[in-house]
């Protein structure tokens, strides 16, 4: 079954614990939780205590995307504030197997994340460690942008290595996904939807995450 990871960016904080309550009840899989320092992206969003408290209103998975300069400086306390799984960029190192490793050995899933102009070959040696990649569909740092069709490529071609090389990887894709885009990007190779403002502007959540939920991949070939 596709999953369906509403990210929290797209909520509105004044009514924080309601958007999260209205999420799980909707039938959201997981919880994205968007990471930034101002530094690596042009935006600063929340840090560890936020999380904490969204730990606390749902026991939903809770996947944590770092955009960060530093990211190792914050496993752990994204850890402790109840990350299931925690993702970083590639454009940070050259080489994050170390990385990738340290977060499998403190207990949680490990991701990594490509921006749309950073070619998939980057991330494809690496895959091996990964429990998660996430092929981003916009420039990270603010929700709400439009989808990138580029991206697809990198979602195929990720797939593609994935399934020959009979990895468990799951392939996430991140930044402009709505209802009608969905079935491209299932069909390029997406196993989770992140879905930021188009889920939480939304009335109809339970809807959009039933439409997510029964949609099937059809193999189709993307153009370059
Ligand atoms: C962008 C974030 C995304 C963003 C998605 O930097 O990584 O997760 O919140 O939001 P939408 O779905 O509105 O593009
Ligand atoms: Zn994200």
């Amino acid at each position: 079954m596709i999953k369906l990871a509403p990210s929290v960016l797209g909520a509105d904080f004044s009514r924080l614990g309601e958007d999260i309550k209205s999420a799980d009840s909707a039938g959201a899989d997981w919880l994205h939780l968007d990471i930034m320092d101002g530094h690596f992206v042009p935006n600063i969003s929340f840090g560890p205590s936020i999380v904490k408290t969204i730990n606390k209103l749902s026991d939903t998975y809770l996947d944590v995307h770092l955009m960060l300069s530093e990211p190792e400086m914050y496993f752990e306390p994204f850890i402790d504030a109840g990350a299931d799984a925690i993702t970083f960029h590639i454009e940070i190192h050259p080489d994050p197997t170390d990385l990738l490793l340290r977060l499998k050995n403190m207990g949680v899933a490990a991701g990594l994340s490509l921006n749309p102009d950073t070619s998939a070959e980057r991330v494809l040696p690496f895959l091996k460690h990964c429990d998660l990649l996430l092929v981003m569909s916009v420039f990270p740092g603010f929700g709400g942008q439009s989808f990138i069709e580029s991206a697809l490529k990198s979602v195929s071609t990720a797939r593609k290595y994935i399934d020959d090389n009979n990895l468990s990887t799951l392939v996430s894709v991140d930044g402009g996904i709505n209802p009608d885009n969905a079935q491209r990007v299932v069909d390029a190779g997406a196993d989770i939807l992140v879905m930021g403002s188009s889920f939480f502007k939304s009335k109809e959540r339970k809807e959009i995450a039933d439409k997510v939920h029964i949609l099937k991949r059809n193999n189709i070939n993307i153009k370059e």
